[in-house]
């Protein structure tokens, strides 16, 4: 165990949370033969999420059992919990403190909050990934179980680590490919499935035949190591039938990459398209559909038409209409069966690269949205309720964490008043009972000012690879300029959305708006009719996102 452990990424905002050092493994070779077990000791206030470890053996300091630290979770607990908290409601140690084995598992649905060993903890309807706390064994045990649970692999081992990656195999089961060649394909899968190392802390691999429909031989969850899915692989029977590709990918982009079927949330979706010679259906629209969800489509095309053939061909350059991106990364031609093993290792290099998995950004996951909220004394404390449910109801659309979409919130009046930053709340619940809490200022409006502040309030602080979104909400004419500071933040990369209420003036609602205005600012005679342009709002968001060029 001590090997596997990644030293190599803590998490940068949580230095406390970084395993030092669990065991020291040249203490092993000492003449004594005493294996000693070092124990980091963790802070109360610790999550799981942010430690890497799959698995690891820590020290609750006492005190622990306290309200602040939230728990998440009865007996498997969300990895949003306080690792140490979670530690006392399960009884595992009391208030007191001490060694604790915590194992990840997969995030799933409906954790139940319940009142146990003096510890309350909460609901959550759902999370990417969970915990177990259980005792530590005794160091010699453990120790033995260490070295027996080595992967005889090195190899394997590293991959494993590198390569956190949800991935779906398209596997051809035409008949054109006929029976040797459709052997040669499961010994593909098979040596691609034996280099990933598959695990439950690194990629995970299923597998979909298809013919004239699709059908799933196996989900992410089916198997967590590789021989096991080596040997599956080998038993998967020809579906025969036609290369109905398009079909296969609207299949996987609506029924493989569901939580309930292990998709991991944190790890990016790959689909690799197996195709021998061409599709006999249309793939480009459930490839965009797929893009849009966030999958990184590759194909592999074995055998693809002679020139003599190319008139058969149903969709001309459909790799290039499917793929993630057209600049060669996303596919590989092979030009017989007979050597496509040759392009294992650059394969699995290639869906294990994930800083290029770009594919994974939806409109959904990827921006730091600030909304700017006018306090003026004219909205009133009833309507301001109303924005407060429309700025709730807008960013609950948005995957929310503090690796995808983050929300912010300045109020304004006369002044500015910086509600919450983009990393102040890392879940879409705490990002929803902050918005609850905002309480209505009341005064004037200058909306030229509460741009300025946001820019460099909010958006100076957003990160590099995220989308930088303003919503602002007005119900009046500004008393300054808003010309200015608005052309500054489009400068500045911001894409800025107005929504203006009653007495708000369109041209300033266009001046503020990016362009094109009329997909950028919008007009609601009152606020009881906010509610009808939260979809719409969507919408335009991720329109403009997936019209981005896409190479
Ligand atoms: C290690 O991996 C290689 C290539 O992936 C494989 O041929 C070999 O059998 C593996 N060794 C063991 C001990 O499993
Ligand atoms: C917000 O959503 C709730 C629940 O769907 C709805 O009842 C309410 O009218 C919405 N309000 C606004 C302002 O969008």
């Amino acid at each position: 165990m001590a090997q596997t452990m990644d030293m190599s990424a803590p998490p940068a905002e949580d230095p406390g949370a970084f395993l030092v050092c669990a065991y020291a493994a040249k203490e092993a070779t000492k003449k004594t033969k005493k294996a000693k077990l070092y124990v980091p000791q963790i802070d109360c206030d610790v999550k799981a999420g942010k430690i890497i470890n799959p698995e690891f053996i820590a020290k609750c300091p006492p005190g622990c059992q306290d309200v602040k630290h939230r728990v998440y979770g009865t007996d498997i607990y969300a990895s949003f919990s306080s690792v140490c908290n979670a530690a006392i409601h399960s009884g595992i140690i009391d208030n007191a403190g001490g060694k604790i084995l915590v194992q990840k598992v997969a995030g799933h649905s409906g954790y139940r909050g319940t009142f146990s060993n003096g510890v309350r903890s909460l609901s959550l309807p759902r999370w990417r990934e969970s915990f177990l706390v259980s005792e530590p064994k005794k160091p010699e045990q453990d120790l033995k179980a260490t070295k027996r649970a080595d992967p005889p692999n090195a190899s394997e081992k590293t991959s494993e680590q590198d390569c956190k990656v949800d991935l779906s195999f398209l596997m051809d089961g035409s008949w054109s490919i006929g029976k040797r060649r459709f052997q040669l394909q499961k010994q593909f899968l098979s040596n691609v499935a034996q280099a990933l190392g598959i695990g439950s802390a690194g990629p995970l691999m299923g597998i979909v035949q298809y013919g004239d429909d699709p059908s799933t031989e196996f989900n992410l969850k089916t198997y967590a190591n590789s021989k096991d899915l080596r040997n599956a692989i080998e038993k998967i029977p020809q579906k025969g039938g036609l290369s109905n590709v398009g079909k296969a990918l609207s299949f996987v982009n609506k029924n493989f990459f569901l939580d309930a079927n292990g998709n991991r949330g944190g790890a990016p979706n790959v689909v690799v398209v197996m195709v021998d010679g061409w599709p006999t259906d249309q793939v480009e629209e459930a490839s965009r559909l797929a893009r849009e969800s966030g999958i990184n489509i590759f194909f592999v095309t074995i055998e693809a038409a002679a020139e003599s053939e190319k008139q058969n061909v149903i969709e001309p350059n459909f790799v290039d209409k499917a793929v993630c991106r057209t600049n060669g990364f996303y596919s590989i031609n092979v030009p017989s069966w007979f050597s496509l093993h040759k392009v294992v290792q650059p394969l699995v290099k290639r869906v294990c690269d994930t800083d290029r998995l770009v594919c994974s950004k939806t409109c959904l996951n990827s921006a730091d949205i600030g909304f700017v909220i006018d306090g003026s004394s004219s909205v009133g404390t009833s309507n301001f309720r109303t924005v407060l449910q429309f700025v709730a109801n807008i960013s609950k659309e948005f995957e929310i964490s503090d690796t995808d979409t983050r929300i912010g919130a300045v109020q304004y009046t006369y002044e500015q008043r910086l509600e919450f930053s983009f990393d102040k709340y890392s879940t879409k619940q705490d990002v929803l009972s902050a918005i609850k809490r905002i309480s209505y200022w009341s005064g004037g409006t200058s909306t030229g000012a509460a741009i300025t502040y946001a820019s460099e309030q909010l958006f100076s602080k957003s990160k590099p690879n995220k989308r930088k979104i303003m919503i602002l909400i007005t119900d009046g004419r500004s008393y300054d300029d808003v010309r200015v500071p608005a052309m500054a933040a489009h400068q500045n990369g911001v894409i800025a959305y107005s929504i203006g209420v009653a007495w708000a003036a369109q041209d300033e609602l266009e001046a503020i708006a990016t362009d094109p205005d009329k997909e950028h600012s919008f007009f609601v005679d009152e606020f009881d009719n906010l509610y009808r342009f939260v979809n719409q709002l969507i919408q335009n968001i991720c329109t403009e996102f997936n019209s981005q060029p896409r190479n």
